[in-house]
């Protein structure tokens, strides 16, 4: 049965399908398409129409419609979340309180906290309790608007910790209608049995695990956390390069601490993504423009809930659109650095703190987003033979309300493929 929005007071991202495209960069994100008392049609899981109320013509209308009253609201395009690690046995909170008493990101980490303390809970966690946790967070994250979330492993740092990581993804796709992905994150930090032995496990991840988990078909994408203590450009490149022949496109973790060539290395491999980008020299900026300036580079992806959280700079989207660039916004939901899957808190601190503006921060969390998952033919925007992954707000006085309310939930209904 085709169900309608109807009188909705804004529907915002529409396009004709032959002018549908597959991100928007620099001004045209805020110049992105808007209709006023407007209506939506999906069916069969699918966007099959849209556009003015005036131009409804009843003698098209099939038989049956199931009409919800849109009076007042807007419907947006479902938010789509290209970032998380999801996956986790419990929360950190502990490191949390070392943080407030003065102690660094980085120091806990040194001394054993961190991504390690993640892998060692995550070891003794079962498969089923994983699947358990990971669901109530997708119907949470679902809560605030998000109906597409990639997930990362990268807690497991062993072939069957990382294995058990992305089935438990696989089990989850299987018992939600939300669109998951899966991320390969072998190399997201060394696991402790091989302390002062990076290249050594970096070896395993690249030429044991890879191709095992290649070869289960477990994985939509691969990453690496490019950085400082962790992994080098150099092995960023080689990670992309065996990933590639495998079909796996790299999106990569990248200048959240420090600036180490991890960008020049992931245009150069063509990734898909370039994530955090909370410090940027003028230089990385420049190269990424670069890239972008004859043909598609890698998405800039920024993480503000991860710059709140661990009170790091915020990535320079404003510079960033300025200069002609594309940009998405995703959670990191994680134990450790972002413990929130909220898009429309991310909605609102890119507003507040990058200085995006509503209408660009609806772009980077919809169409921009789903380009940084390379599926932006599928979903993102408002255009027929789309599925109908849609957000349904409450009320609201107009589209800059949802931001505006930093902390409020004004979302009515998330539809995913028309439910
Ligand atoms: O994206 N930076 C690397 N990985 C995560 C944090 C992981 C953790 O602390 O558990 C991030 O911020
Ligand atoms: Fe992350």
């Amino acid at each position: 049965m085709r169900t309608r929005l109807e009188n909705l007071d804004g529907l915002a991202l529409t396009f004709a399908n032959e002018a549908s495209p597959a991100f928007l960069s620099g001004k045209n994100m805020d110049e992105a398409p808007i209709l006023r008392n407007a209506f939506l049609d999906m069916e069969g899981g699918m966007i099959v129409g849209f556009g003015l109320m005036d131009d409804i013509r009843p003698e098209d209308d099939p038989p049956r419609i199931r009409r919800v009253d849109g009076r007042g609201r807007w419907a947006l395009p479902a938010l789509i979340d290209s970032h998380t690690h999801m996956v986790f046995a419990e929360e950190r909170s502990e490191e949390f309180e070392m943080r407030m008493r003065g102690a660094t990101y980085a120091e806990i980490a040194a001394a054993g906290g961190g991504i390690l303390n993640s892998a060692a809970a995550l070891e003794v966690c079962s498969e089923e309790s994983l699947v358990h946790a990971l669901l109530q967070r997708l119907s949470q994250a679902r809560t605030s608007g998000s109906a597409v979330v990639e997930i990362k492993s990268g807690y497991g740092l062993s072939l069957d910790a990382e294995i058990k990581m992305l089935r438990v993804i696989k089990h989850a796709k299987s018992l939600t209608r939300m669109p998951l992905f899966a991320t390969f994150l072998g190399a997201h930090a060394v696991p402790s049995r091989f302390q002062g032995q990076r290249e050594v496990y970096f070896d395993e991840v690249l030429n044991v695990m890879l191709p095992a988990i290649a070869s289960e078909g477990l994985a939509d994408f691969v990453d690496i956390f490019c950085e400082d203590q962790y992994f080098t450009p150099n092995e960023l490149s080689r990670l992309a390069e065996a990933a590639t022949r495998l079909g796996l496109p790299l999106k990569a973790h990248v200048n959240q601490f420090t600036s180490t060539g991890g960008i020049q290395a992931s245009i150069a491999s063509k990734a898909l993504s370039v994530d955090h980008l909370e410090v940027m020299t003028e230089q990385d900026i420049a190269d990424l423009k670069d890239a972008w300036s004859n043909s598609t580079g890698p998405m800039p992806v920024a993480l503000p809930g991860c710059s709140l959280f661990l009170n790091i700079p915020y990535a320079p989207g404003r510079q960033m659109i300025d200069s002609g660039l594309p940009l998405a916004l995703a959670s990191d939901f994680n134990p450790g650095s972002a413990p929130s899957s909220n898009l429309m808190l991310v909605w609102s601190l890119a507003c507040h703190q990058m200085k995006l503006t509503p209408m660009e921060g609806l772009v980077a969390l919809t169409i921009n987003a789903a380009a940084a998952l390379g599926v932006s033919q599928r979903m993102g925007s408002i255009a027929i033979g789309k599925e109908a992954h849609v957000l349904l707000t409450k009320p609201i006085q107009g589209l800059a309300s949802l931001p505006y309310h930093f902390g409020e939930n004004l979302i009515e209904h998330t539809f995913v493929f028309g439910q």
